[in-house]
Formats: structure tokens, C-alpha cells, sequence
């Protein structure tokens, strides 16, 4: 049986084929999916339902998955990629991003938090493996945000530099394909670009209509890293400890909901059209297979009109949504503090 067969007999009728889907190439010539599935239950969503969307995500002709040993689900998740492969996806066909947490920057803990990543999810290699935040500041699950790390640190670029050498290692390990980073800054990239020996494939960054950072999407791409959105419908469900009064919403703006009258879609999927025509990578997460067919087919149905894209690039609003106030490190500080909108990183 060859490998077109056995997935075809694994593709649900009325999902979409993988070889469809639109990519994004990285600087080693590896393609990845331009839309992957988002496995952050925060509250809403238990380890099962994710790792059950996760198997259902692939059977309607996802390909990458964008996971987290801090998500608290790699195990579960692990199984449904074994029941994947079983099925006969093959292992060259996906795409599995997961990431280090903030407990694990010291350089004896990297190796051995991507091995029992690597563990968790069933595999002998990741894609992609990005570290979480530049910061080692950690917090428990499901705290509010007054909440701080008594050993809370300002960034600090030697000690990141520290546990970037130990990414590296993993890519010269060969357990890890690509190494990338997430909820940075263009000062602080700057320094990471000036001393990597291996340079970052993608920057995984809050990316949604109310919220486009063209800045650092710019600085992203033509710095030959990939942008991976994240919350990119706008997190319309994130827990109200994550809320401030200043949010605004995302698939309740008149210009998307315009479109989406238009097209007879769900706003959700315009943000998903848009963020693919734009060039990032959106990771929407749903545990409705309704949802995540509609997000996968978005990309695949009639790109918006020059005008849709240009009326959506007229709407963002500069509305952070994940401000990350638990990671600041001393009192008296504003949470955007940790993303130098000075330009310089933020001093100790
Ligand atoms: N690197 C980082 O620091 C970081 C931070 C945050 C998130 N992430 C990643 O990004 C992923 C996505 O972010 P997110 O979960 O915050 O936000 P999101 O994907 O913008 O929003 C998710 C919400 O949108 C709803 N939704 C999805 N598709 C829909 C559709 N077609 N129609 C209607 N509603 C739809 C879902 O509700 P239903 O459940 O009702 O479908 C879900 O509650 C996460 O899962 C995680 O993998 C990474």
C-alpha cells in the first residue's frame, strides 16, 4: 500500500486534503503548513478533548500541531499521534512544534525536558522547538494576574544565550529539526540573530486583526524566521483573569463581521483567511471538529479581495491580549515592560 492510500483511507469525507493546504518554507528548505491546530486548553478544554481534536484535526487534514510541556497534555496528545501514524500518516507528513517552559531554562534541565517531551508525544524528533517565553519567571496553572515568581529575573541575554546553546545541541542531537523562539521582541531578536550559531526558523507571537505587531512581523520574515500566530481569532473564550476592560474584540468588528456576512462564513474564518493571506502561520485552536474543518477550510476556499485585506489592515488596534503580567519580575512595573515598546530591552 502506498502512502497517498493508506491516507486516504484515514481522510474524512468531508475534510481537506493535506496536499492542498498552503506552506510556509524555512530557511532549511522544510516546509511547514501554513495553519496548524492550537493545543492550549486553558480552562475550558480537559487533556482529552484536546488530544481527542488533535486526532479528529488530522483525519479532516491538519498537519501541524502546536504543542506544550506546559499545556499539560503531550502525554494524551502523544497517543492520538500514535493512533495517526497507526493509521497511516506518515511521520515526514507532520508537523509537530512543542516548546521548553519558563522552569526549564537552566542548561542541565533543556535536554531533558525535550526528551521527555519528545516522550510525552511518541516521537523521535521534533519540527520545531521553540522556548516558551524569554524569561525563566514561571507561575502555577490557573493564577490570577497579581500573581508573581518570588525568584522572578529580567531578561537576561547571557543566561538565554545559555539555554539557547542547549537548543542547538538538540538540532546536532538530531531530536529537534528547527529551534525557534516565542513572545519576543525585535531588541531582544537582535541579539539572538548576533549570536546564534543556529539562527531561529520562527517566532511564535500574538498575531490577530486587533493586533498585527507589523513591526516585529516584519523584522520576523525578513529575518528569514516563519511568524507563527498565536490567539489568532482573538482568543474569544480565554478566562476572564486573562481579560482587562481596554480588550477588544476581534470577530465582533464590523469590518470582519462584513466579510464574514459576505461570504457566509463564521468571523472566526475571515481572521483565519486573512492571517494566511498576510503570510503568518495561525495555530486557531477548537475542540469542535465543526470549527477546526471550518478554520482548515477557510485556507483553502477563495482568497479575500485586496480590498477585505486592506479594509483588515486598517482595523488593528494595537491590543495586546496576552500581556504575560504574571512573568514580570519587580514591583511597580507595567506589563509593558516585558515587551520593550521602548525599543531597548527594558533594564533590570
Ligand atoms: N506561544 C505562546 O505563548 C502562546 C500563547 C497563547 C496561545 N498559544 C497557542 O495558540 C493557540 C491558539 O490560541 P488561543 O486558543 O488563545 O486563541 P484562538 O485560537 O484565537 O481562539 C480560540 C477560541 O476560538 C474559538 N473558535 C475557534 N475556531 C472557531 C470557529 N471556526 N468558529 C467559532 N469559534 C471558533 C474556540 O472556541 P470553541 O472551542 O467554541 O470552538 C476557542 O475558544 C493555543 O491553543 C496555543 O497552541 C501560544
Amino acid at each position: 500500500m502506498d502512502g497517498s492510500m493508506r491516507l486516504d483511507h484515514f481522510a474524512a469525507e468531508d475534510g481537506v486534503n493535506p496536499k492542498d493546504v498552503p506552506y510556509r518554507t524555512l530557511y532549511t528548505g522544510a516546509r511547514m503548513p501554513a495553519i496548524g491546530l492550537g493545543t492550549f486548553g486553558s480552562d475550558h478544554a480537559s487533556a482529552h478533548e484536546v488530544a481527542e481534536a488533535v486526532r479528529g484535526a488530522a483525519e479532516v487534514g491538519y498537519r501541524l500541531f502546536d504543542c506544550a510541556a506546559v499545556y499539560g497534555n503531550e502525554r494524551l496528545i502523544g497517543e492520538s499521534l500514535r493512533a495517526v501514524m497507526a493509521a497511516g500518516i506518515e511521520r515526514e507528513e507532520l508537523w509537530v512544534t512543542s516548546k521548553l517552559w519558563n522552569d526549564k531554562h537552566a542548561e542541565e534541565d533543556v535536554i531533558p525536558a525535550c526528551r521527555q517531551s519528545l516522550r510525552d508525544l511518541q516521537l523521535d524528533y521534533l519540527d520545531l522547538y521553540l522556548i516558551h517565553w524569554p524569561f525563566p519567571n514561571h507561575h502555577a496553572a490557573g493564577v490570577d494576574v497579581h500573581s508573581r515568581d518570588a525568584q522572578a529575573q529580567p531578561y537576561i541575554h547571557a543566561n538565554y544565550m545559555k539555554t539557547w546553546r542547549q537548543l542547538e545541541k538538540l538540532v546536532e542531537m538530531g531530536l529537534v529539526r528547527h529551534i525557534g523562539t516565542s513572545n519576543m521582541t525585535i531588541p531582544k531578536l537582535e541579539m539572538l540573530l548576533r549570536d546564534a550559531a543556529i539562527a531561529p526558523a520562527a517566532n511564535e507571537m500574538e498575531l490577530h486583526p486587533h493586533f498585527q505587531q507589523p513591526e516585529l512581523f516584519e523584522f520576523v520574515r525578513s529575518h528569514n524566521m516563519v511568524p507563527i500566530a498565536y490567539s489568532p481569532i482573538g482568543s474569544p473564550n480565554r478566562p476572564v483573569r486573562d481579560r482587562t476592560p481596554e480588550d477588544t474584540v476581534d470577530v465582533a468588528d464590523p469590518v470582519i463581521v462584513g466579510i464574514a456576512q459576505r461570504l457566509g462564513i463564521h468571523p472566526a474564518a475571515v481572521c483565519i483567511k486573512w492571517a494566511v493571506q498576510r503570510g503568518q502561520v495561525p495555530i486557531p485552536m477548537s475542540t469542535k471538529r465543526s470549527h477546526y474543518l471550518a478554520n482548515l477550510r477557510a485556507v483553502v476556499s477563495d482568497p479575500l479581495t485586496e480590498a477585505d485585506m486592506q479594509a483588515i489592515a486598517g482595523i488593528d488596534k494595537n491590543c495586546r491580549l496576552i500581556k504575560g503580567q504574571v512573568f514580570l519580575w519587580k514591583e511597580g512595573q507595567d506589563w509593558e515592560d516585558l515587551w520593550d515598546v521602548k525599543g531597548v530591552i527594558t533594564p533590570p
